[in-house]
């Protein structure tokens, strides 16, 4: 039986950070406030300061990249310290992801690591309020923290329904100030989460509502972007697509694309949006017979001509999304992604285990995987 939950409190528009501190207010009196390396000389630094001198708040800054175990573990020191009671994430979707595993970990005994592997969360985690920065991930409306244990090279998420943000503040101001490369790469993430939440085995008539529209706000972003226009042009439809499809994805999980995309970026330093963008054509092929249909809905929605049935429509997105690549610089081949031969039998082994995978249209085993990489290598 499908069951749809919409729990985050959602506050979104220009300058919609503003209300961050009346949303503190709302629920709690002492903020450990998450931000990225980069924040500083954003701007944003200095309006946290003020923001967290009215509100006797506390800075935990996350380092670059992926948040890896040994960073969390540091930022639950700081947090048993200081006595939270709620998190603020304000940055990309490893920064939000990282405020969520503070919240779970602080108020719980033992090192992230022991939860990472499996240990359920005893105590409630603490509540959440996610500020995205950067648009496409979609963790500030979803329940999972993906972390990486760089000992093991596992990427995975921490997962539990109350880690959902309590608020999500959405300004898209705050994207603003990113460099275009890093904003590219998460609207391609982005892109490619819509698609597999749209066609995924527990997609439901809810949560279709938000993929196709995260996938038309992202597609039609790349677009402008591809066609010149300015970031600044395009942050709404970055903004809005990123909540959507963060909704669509916490309702009916991703598929095969997201299941190899985390072994594929963890073996070789690659960002997580340039992975998924790259392995995505390669799967929706792989995808068509149990999913020409739904491609094909997303065709129409993006407004792509096509002519012919359903496979010939669901195609024509295929090669949409190829030429996105093309233009946007994406490795076509999966050998310039930076995937090696000898680690085949290593990733398909790390991506077997992964829910997303199970969650694909079309069953996907072992030995469809090395055809896969083979054929695309
Ligand atoms: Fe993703």
């Amino acid at each position: 039986m499908p069951v749809f939950e919409l729990n985050t409190r959602l506050v979104w528009g220009w300058d919609a950070f503003h209300r961050l501190p009346e949303e503190i207010a709302r629920i709690g009196r002492r903020p450990l406030v998450v931000v990225g390396s980069s924040a500083a000389g954003t701007g944003l630094q200095e309006k946290l300061d003020s923001l967290c001198k009215d509100n006797l708040g506390e800075v935990f800054i996350a380092g670059k990249g992926e948040p890896d175990l040994a960073m969390v573990n540091r930022g639950v020191a700081t947090g048993r310290l200081f006595q939270p009671d709620l998190l603020v994430g304000i940055g990309g979707g490893s920064v939000m992801d990282t405020a969520k595993a503070l919240a779970a970990l602080i108020p719980n005994p033992g090192a992230v690591e022991e939860y990472f592997y499996g240990r359920a969360l005893k105590e409630p985690p603490l509540p959440v309020i996610a500020v995205p920065t950067l648009f496409g991930s979609g963790a500030e409306v979803s329940f999972n923290a993906v972390l990486l244990d760089t000992k093991t090279m596992t990427k995975q998420s921490l997962r539990d329904p109350r880690l959902l943000p309590r608020t999500a503040v959405v300004d898209p101001e705050l994207g603003r100030t990113a460099p275009q490369e890093p904003v590219v790469y998460a609207a391609l993430d982005g892109l490619t989460q819509g698609i597999e939440a749209f066609v995924s085995r527990q997609a439901n008539f809810f949560s279709d509502l938000f993929a196709r529209e995260a996938v038309v706000r992202f597609g039609q972003a790349l677009a402008g972007i591809n066609r010149g226009l300015p970031l600044q042009e395009v942050l709404a439809d970055l903004a809005y697509g990123s909540t959507c499809g963060g909704v669509a994805m916490a309702a009916a999980r991703l598929g095969a694309v997201h299941g190899l995309a985390h072994p594929v970026g963890v073996f070789y330093g690659q960002p997580h949006g340039k992975v998924c963008a790259s392995l995505l054509p390669a799967f929706m092929r792989f995808n068509l017979p149990a999913a020409a249909g739904k491609y094909a809905v997303l065709t129409a929605a993006l407004g792509i001509e096509a002519y012919g049935d359903e496979l010939d429509k669901a195609a024509a997105l295929v090669k949409f999304i190829i030429t996105l690549n093309r233009k946007l610089g994406i490795p076509l081949s999966w050998r310039d992604l930076g995937v090696k031969k000898e680690d085949f039998p290593e990733l398909v082994e790390k991506s077997l285990p992964s829910g997303s995978l199970q969650a694909n249209p079309r069953p996907v085993g072992r030995e469809d995987l090395f055809k896969i990489l083979e054929e695309n290598w």
